[in-house]
């Protein structure tokens, strides 16, 4: 029995003969005195009873209405509402190895206090095992995982966005590996201390990783990619340092089915920074007839070289845990239909009928709900009704757009990578890389305006290379490198296209030039006929832009002007933009790859 006296284990743990599993689970309850330990089997029983367990608590509202069964509305703590970047930190050995983009501290220093943090940080709580799979279970490309946490929300939440339980233990087996995910709220409870609705700790917080080891430390924080260990913390910045060791790609990226109107099929990622569109571009449905757009994943990607030589890419969760403002019928209708049972809403507003709502679902707001903070809310109040970051845990097969093939453990080839984000100006709004090298390139001067995703300013320009700031677990210079080492390791026939998209450019009134969403597809057209060899491109400064009259805009309603400009490329524009690279490429100092500061070079003298 395990090391807390009187601990109710149960059957599975019995079951479970793996030393090191059961040595860390006794390890960490001896820490954290949790009052008792539970094995999370993944079955829809325990799924029901923790949701039932979370609507007594206050933390959950079983949705009345008819029309959405089976689904929760969650609210958080007002000061827990997004991932915590200044708090995040990776820690190997050298600082150097987390790079200049990363929080660094010393390994041994960041665990000496947060085991002083976790010490009875359980207290009064249940420990939760979440044993999970991130990929098709028994896939050779999956990776296990098993999150200790003390927040039956995360415990829910993880049955949704990974393979969780029983069937994740036995893949693990009696010797397996696994990533050790440790995750508490940080609000132990004394005796007789009444709990609250969402427990946090957010003047705490510690989002932490060790690559060395492949362990992540998560304190204070029950949201999202703060708690849910599995998808940032494990899939992408843990991911990426085992798929740097061992020559593959983690990636934040969407991953989509593109059919033509001949039938012929491409794959397409996408690389966009939070809430930049990944979701809706994965789940598109096409305003161009006769094409067809099937979600594979719409968040994280990971793609390795296949025996048949050429980039393959699989889709590591089970589950969406998307941005719910702006998602709608018209938007994303698909999104919607996906969203119509079995979900967790977190920070939506409520309906007077028991459903949920947001800022732009409906055309007509309702005329009185309750706000994402519990109060009364209308049309006049002052500030929005759901939290715009506010999110659906939704199941991936629920998706009336999923490809047949999604689960494919041999993953989807991929024809070409978007790279994208916010930029109300300077980026156009498709261009083509002119080879890979310069592709990488244009994955690492990514710029991209803030978004509710993260806590801090919202609309500030910053730098995200590859969509990956907040996400890559070693030196992003090295991480350039190691995409750049593609080039060597793959036949030139099969590399993958690149693709710069910005839905986002603004006329000078400040509305959006292009309409974005379905129309979406008519840029996805150009780039799959890129792919094939048929589209016209014009050769400028910065890649090949689509030829007058390329992009079809038949039966849109876009003048003339409006398309001109956002297939411009400003000269000055991007000659302020090479300083600003410049600048930022300095940070990297001698771990920048040549061929980066090559293309900039070239840039340069392109623009003149
Ligand atoms: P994460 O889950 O945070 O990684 O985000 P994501 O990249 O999946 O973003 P998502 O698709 O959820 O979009 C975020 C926001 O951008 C939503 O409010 C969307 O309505 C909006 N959006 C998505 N695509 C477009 C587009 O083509 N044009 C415009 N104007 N807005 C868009
Ligand atoms: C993101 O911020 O990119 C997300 C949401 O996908 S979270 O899981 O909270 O990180
Ligand atoms: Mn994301």
């Amino acid at each position: 029995m395990g090391a807390c006296q009187g601990l109710a284990y149960d059957r599975q743990m019995a079951e479970t003969r793996n030393h090191k599993l059961r040595a860390w689970v006794d390890e960490v309850a001896a820490l954290t005195q949790p009052v008792q330990v539970e094995w999370c089997d993944g079955s829809p029983e325990e799924y029901e009873r923790l949701c039932r367990l979370l609507v007594g608590r206050g933390t959950f509202t079983k949705l009345s209405d008819a029309r959405r069964p089976s689904s929760y509305l969650a609210r958080s703590d007002p000061a827990d509402v997004a991932r915590v970047e200044d708090r995040t930190f990776v820690c190997p050995r050298d600082p150097k190895d987390a790079g200049p983009t990363n929080n660094w501290v010393d390994p041994d220093a960041m665990r000496s206090s947060l085991t002083e943090l976790f010490r009875g940080s359980m207290r009064g709580r249940t420990m939760y095992v979440v044993p999970f799979s991130m990929g098709p279970l028994g896939s050779p490309i999956a990776h296990l995982g098993v999150e200790l946490t003390d927040s039956p929300y995360v415990a829910v939440n993880m049955r949704i966005m990974a393979r969780m339980g029983t069937g994740a233990l036995e893949a693990i087996g009696d010797n397996g590996e696994f990533v050790q995910c440790l995750h508490s709220v940080g609000a132990p409870l004394e005796a007789g201390q009444q709990d609250v609705a969402w427990p946090c700790n957010p003047a705490q917080v510690y989002v932490t990783h060790f690559p060395d080891t492949r362990e992540i430390w998560s304190f204070g924080s029950g949201y999202g990619g703060n708690a849910l260990l599995g998808k940032k913390c494990f899939a992408l910045r843990i991911a990426s340092v085992i798929g740097r060791d061992e020559g593959w790609l983690a990636e934040h990226m969407l991953i989509l089915k593109l059919t033509a109107p001949s039938g012929k099929v491409r794959y397409v990622t996408g690389a966009f920074p939070s809430a930049c569109g990944k979701t809706n571009l994965a789940m598109l449905v096409a305003s161009m007839p006769d094409w067809k757009i099937e979600t594979i994943g719409d968040d994280i990607c990971w793609m390795k070289i296949g025996d048949d030589g050429r980039l393959r890419a699989i889709n590591p969760e089970a589950g969406f845990f998307g941005v719910a403002p702006g998602t709608s019928m018209i938007t994303n209708p698909n999104a919607v239909l996906t969203l119509s049972a079995n979900c967790i809403f977190t920070n939506t507003a409520l309906t007077e009928g028991g459903d949920v709502w947001w800022e732009g679902l409906t055309t007509e707001p309702p005329k009185h709900c309750t706000d994402w903070r519990g109060n009364e809310w209308t049309p006049e109040s002052p500030t929005p009704a759901a939290h715009p970051n506010s999110r659906f845990t939704a199941p991936a097969a629920q998706d009336p757009a999923i490809a047949p093939e999604w689960e494919d453990p041999a993953g989807v080839p991929i024809s070409a990578i978007l790279l994208g984000g916010r930029r109300g100006s300077v980026v156009p709004l498709v261009y083509e890389a002119f080879d890979w090298a310069h592709g990488v390139f244009l994955g690492s001067i990514m710029a991209s305006e803030t978004t509710a995703a993260a806590t801090g300013a919202v609309g500030k320009l910053r730098r995200d290379p590859f969509a990956m700031v907040p996400f890559c677990g070693y030196n992003m210079a090295d991480y350039w490198g190691h995409w750049l080492s593609f080039r060597d390791r793959m036949d030139e026939e099969n590399m993958p296209r690149v693709f710069y998209v910005n839905w986002f450019r603004k006329g000078v009134d400040g509305r959006f030039l292009w309409p974005g969403f379905g129309e979406n597809s008519r840029v996805l057209e150009w780039i799959f006929e890129r792919c094939d060899g048929t589209a016209e491109a014009v050769q400028t400064p910065i890649g090949y832009l689509p030829a007058d009259g390329a992009i079809d805009i038949d039966g849109l309603e876009i003048s003339e002007d409006d398309m001109r400009e956002l297939l411009h490329v400003d000269r000055e524009a991007w000659r302020a933009e090479v300083s600003s690279i410049a600048e930022f490429f300095a940070e990297f100092e001698d771990r920048l790859p040549t061929a980066l500061t090559d293309q900039l070079e070239g840039l340069k003298s392109r623009l003149g």
